[in-house]
């Protein structure tokens, strides 16, 4: 089975993406900070040509880039493939562009998947059987890989080696396939739920951080030039504040301020004023929370004087599942220092009070 060669726009003939994740369970984004791409994100479509190329052109997670450069010159001095990387951390943050970018510094492929994508062994052995030497093969949402899957990865990253049966009940015989040297680039948000033996046969595994308010500047002025927008600094600033410590989600609050400015033709220089009107369009204040965000929090502040309450009841009394929340809603007020978890529950802190008098 070969896979066919994607089209040249965006990322040359070297990045596939071999299977969608169409399958997923994971829920639609309905928030303009949602850190899950939407649909049309998840296919790397809309930030294709936006997406850095090179590690000297990703800004940001400068560890991360200090082990990864490393390791990428020592296993290109070696002419060995990359050692296996898990990248960890919140979504949104560019752990499938730092594997595209691993692909690009190395000069090999990147074949993109996602575990929910890998429900029969072939689709696995499929894509195995078909890696270039050196390549790379990244699978997103790795903790979601069903055991069939990973044990067939256990040989795979250790030894190169494919075990498949072949046949069935008594005719049934076992196999081996040699592969090509290759690496595994997974992904996930999750690192604590991947089994360690999974775990443990990564040689790099790495956090991804949230960024800081400048590389987001830095990130959004990058954006714009490419996207030929012109801001002022204070509107870049403006966009900067309010997505989250998330790349993806500045990406797509800058898209949104241009659809406005563009429809009341005040695109030829986007200011302060504008972004702040864009954002309060979606509900977004310049915190960067939006009207889930700020229910949670009044809800804790108004009905239980700030807490603590536990997450069933939170998700319960908000009409949301409890994963979603913990996994999407909190991780950014925790981060912000807005709500605590405390053994007994979900408490607001003072910042979170000082935020909600203002806004109200
Ligand atoms: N676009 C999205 N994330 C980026 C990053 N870390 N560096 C440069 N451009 C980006």
């Amino acid at each position: 089975m070969r896979l066919p060669t994607l089209s040249r726009a965006g990322y040359p003939a070297r990045m596939a993406i071999v299977s969608s994740n169409a399958g997923s369970s994971k829920p639609r984004p309905e928030r303009v900070l949602d850190t899950q791409p939407t649909p049309e994100e998840a296919t790397v479509r809309v930030d294709e040509g936006l997406r850095p190329r090179k590690l000297a052109d990703y800004i940001g997670q400068t560890e991360l880039k200090q082990v990864l450069g490393i390791a990428v010159q020592a296993a290109q001095g070696r002419g060995e493939a990359l050692d296996h990387v898990l990248l960890y951390g919140p979504p949104g943050l560019g752990k499938t562009t730092m594997a595209l970018v691993l692909a690009e510094e190395l000069g090999v492929q990147c074949r993109i998947t996602s575990a929910p994508a890998l429900e029969r062994p072939r689709d696995i052995v499929g894509l195995l059987v078909n890696l270039q030497p050196r390549d790379l093969l990244f699978i997103d949402e790795i903790h979601r890989l069903n055991r069939v899957a990973e044990e067939l990865l256990y040989p795979a990253m250790e030894d190169r080696r494919l075990d498949l049966t072949v046949g069935k009940g008594s005719t049934a015989r076992s196999r081996t396939l040699d592969l090509p040297p290759f690496t595994l680039v997974g992904a996930t948000t999750r690192a604590g739920s991947l089994s360690s033996p999974l775990r443990d046969r990564f040689g790099l595994i790495q956090r991804l951080e949230f960024y800081s308010q400048q590389d987001l500047e830095a990130i959004v002025a990058r954006t714009a030039d490419l996207l030929q927008v012109s801001l002022t600094p204070e509107a870049c600033a403006g966009i900067a504040g309010s997505c989250r410590g998330t790349p993806r989600i500045a990406n797509r609050l800058l898209r949104r301020v241009r659809d406005v400015a563009s429809v009341q033709g005040q695109d030829e220089r986007i200011d302060a004023d504008l972004v702040t009107k864009a954002l309060s369009m979606h509900r977004v204040d310049h915190r960067g929370l939006d009207a889930a965000d700020r229910r949670l929090l009044t809800f804790l502040m108004e009905q239980h004087g700030g807490g603590p309450v536990g997450l069933e009841t939170l998700a319960a009394a908000l009409g949301e599942d409890p994963t979603t929340l913990e996994a999407v809603v909190e991780p950014f007020l925790l981060q912000q220092g807005l709500l605590v978890r405390t053994p007994r529950g979900r408490m607001l802190t003072d910042a979170a009070r000082i935020h909600l008098t203002e806004a109200a």
